[in-house]
């Protein structure tokens, strides 16, 4: 079986994609067949600033190695490092109704506002579908906001090999642990839209401060707090061993204590958390021709197959000389 994710570089990860999605593609890795890939083509449709797209997507990487993922036993690479995706989102735009595209939230969300939208991301999830069908996807770990593309990939999949024959492996989207909803420092859910987020690699000094900032409510010291609905419990419990959170729940429960106090613990136990990541960060950093030499090694193993299929689709469908 072989499992593919994209992750898209428009700024730098926090907590919420680590529980939410990071996580679990490093632990997919010891099971499957894991192809991992920087979107940068996708995060073009936002990210304008040359340089800083150029050093999110550096930095991505970094950030998914230092974190655990294993270039031995994932493949890694950048989206834009296989020419063959774009040549495949060509290929099957010419055969994707318009309808199926309008219909996608990004764009209509966006559309409905009134604001203007790009042709890019009109055929964003086109782009998205060659990214899984090329590698003959089985499974497509995402968050719940990505179910519709994964159908939209289903589709044109299904109309394709309807039309030209079997070509197609029809991907399944494997719904990452939808009780990993972190919640951001203003207790809504934690998104860089929000501007809420707690960033994994922030400087340990100004990490302390955001933590510190974290808005809870205007109840007494002494009053009890029911933790499961508070979203600074919720933070803590992310981090925590079973034993730390049991003490801190019955903490809440009896009251006689003062949210600073939570907010100091949370901010050490999330430190401790990412002690080795962190340390490893820094010595990646220090050797980014390393980085560029896996994010190569990787794209040519990907690339291997993305040739495979483009060239089984252009049979296919008489694209070729
Ligand atoms: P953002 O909302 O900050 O722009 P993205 O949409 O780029 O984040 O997130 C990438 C993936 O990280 C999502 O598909 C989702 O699976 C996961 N993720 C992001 N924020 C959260 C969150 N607050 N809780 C759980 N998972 C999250
Ligand atoms: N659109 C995805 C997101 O925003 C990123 C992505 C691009 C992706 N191509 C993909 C995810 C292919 C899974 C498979 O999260």
């Amino acid at each position: 079986m072989r499992v593919l994710s994209g992750i898209q570089p428009t700024g730098r990860f926090h907590w919420g994609n680590y529980f939410g999605a990071i996580r679990q593609y490093i632990e997919l890795q010891h099971a499957e067949q894991a192809y991992y890939f920087i979107a940068n083509l996708h995060a073009l449709t936002t990210v304008r600033d040359p340089n800083v797209l150029a050093q999110l997507t550096l930095d991505a990487a970094i950030d998914l190695l230092a974190l655990g993922l294993d270039p031995d036993k994932a493949v890694l690479f950048c989206q834009s490092d296989v020419p063959e995706v774009s040549e495949l989102a060509w290929i099957l735009m010419t055969g994707t109704p318009m309808g199926l595209l309008e219909r996608c939230h990004a764009y209509k969300d966006k559309k409905a506002k009134g604001l203007p939208a790009h042709a890019g991301l009109f055929t964003y999830p086109v782009l998205m579908a060659a990214d899984i069908l090329i590698y003959d996807s089985d499974t497509v770990p995402v968050g719940e906001d990505q179910i519709q593309h994964i159908e939209v990939a289903r589709d044109i999949a299904q109309s394709f090999n309807h039309h030209f024959g079997e070509t197609f492996v029809l991907p399944k989207a494997k719904i990452l642990d939808a009780s990993a909803k972190v919640p951001g420092t203003d207790g809504e859910k934690m998104s860089k839209s929000y501007n809420n987020t707690l960033e994994l690699f922030d400087e340990a000094k100004a990490q302390r401060k955001k933590i510190m900032r974290i808005t809870t409510d205007s109840r007494p010291v002494e009053q009890p707090k029911a933790p499961e609905s508070d979203h600074l419990f919720l933070l803590y419990s992310l981090f925590a061993s079973d034993e730390e959170r049991e003490s801190m729940a019955a903490l809440y429960r009896r009251g006689g204590f003062g949210y600073g106090d939570v907010k100091k613990a949370l901010a050490d136990v999330a430190e401790k958390y990412f002690a080795e990541p962190r340390a490893r960060r820094a010595e990646l950093a220090a050797h980014p021709e390393r980085i560029h030499e896996i994010l190569a090694t990787g794209a040519e193993r990907a690339r291997r197959k993305a040739r495979e299929v483009l060239n089984r689709a252009q049979q296919a469908c008489g694209v070729c000389s």
